[in-house]
């Protein structure tokens, strides 16, 4: 009896003896290995859970920042057209996994989240995802505007050779001329 318990005693003294020992090198590599959720560097934003999320953090922060592929704020149309236009930079994703950021950017930055858009001060970033335009429209756009001046009304606005009045007109409510 005597000699199983000092046996137990013993033995469980070496596994404390050992786990004390151990654990701080388990919790210095848990620490070390901490998937990093969205976050390059320790700072920038976090990326909502969901699939895609993995893709976004692989592809999206290879040629810039995450911040930058993550300001527009559109619709899946105008998510299409952005990441078909990272393709065409070079970025070597498969169809399927251009179908999930597609999916994933516009689940998660959706066009309802859109800030009105300033079109007397508004960038060329700005108006694309905006108004969902092609960058030589949005440039067409400040072109006129530096040449014209002001806009002061969405009439103005329908004016700029290459835009389609349409698109304009559909999102009219998000524009302010002041
Ligand atoms: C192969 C390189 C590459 C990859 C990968 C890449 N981009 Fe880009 N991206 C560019 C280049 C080049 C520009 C234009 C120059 C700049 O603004 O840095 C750009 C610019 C942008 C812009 C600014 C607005 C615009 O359309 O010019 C956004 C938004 C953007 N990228 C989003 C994304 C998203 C979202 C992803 C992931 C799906 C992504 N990028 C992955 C190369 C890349």
């Amino acid at each position: 009896m005597n000699t199983v318990c000092t046996f137990h005693h013993r033995f469980l003294r070496g596994v404390v003896r050992s786990v004390g020992l151990v654990s701080p090198l388990i919790l210095a590599g848990l620490l070390l290995f901490v998937p990093d959720s969205g976050r390059t560097a320790g700072q920038g934003p976090v990326l909502p859970d969901g699939p895609g999320k993995a893709e976004v953090q692989k592809f999206c922060t290879q040629c810039h920042e995450l911040e930058k592929s993550l300001s527009p704020r559109q619709d899946k149309a105008a998510w299409g057209s952005t990441v078909g236009k990272m393709v065409s930079f070079g970025m070597k994703a498969s169809e399927q996994e251009v179908a999930m950021l597609v999916d994933y950017l516009s689940r998660s930055y959706p066009a309802d989240d859109v800030p009105p858009i300033r079109v007397n001060t508004a960038t060329a970033i700005e108006f694309e995802s905006g108004l969902s335009l092609r960058r030589s429209q949005s440039l067409a756009i400040i072109r006129y505007r530096e040449v014209n001046g002001k806009f002061r009304s969405i009439d103005d606005l329908k004016k700029v050779p290459g835009i389609d009045p349409a698109k304009i007109e559909a999102r009219k409510d998000r524009l302010i001329f002041e």
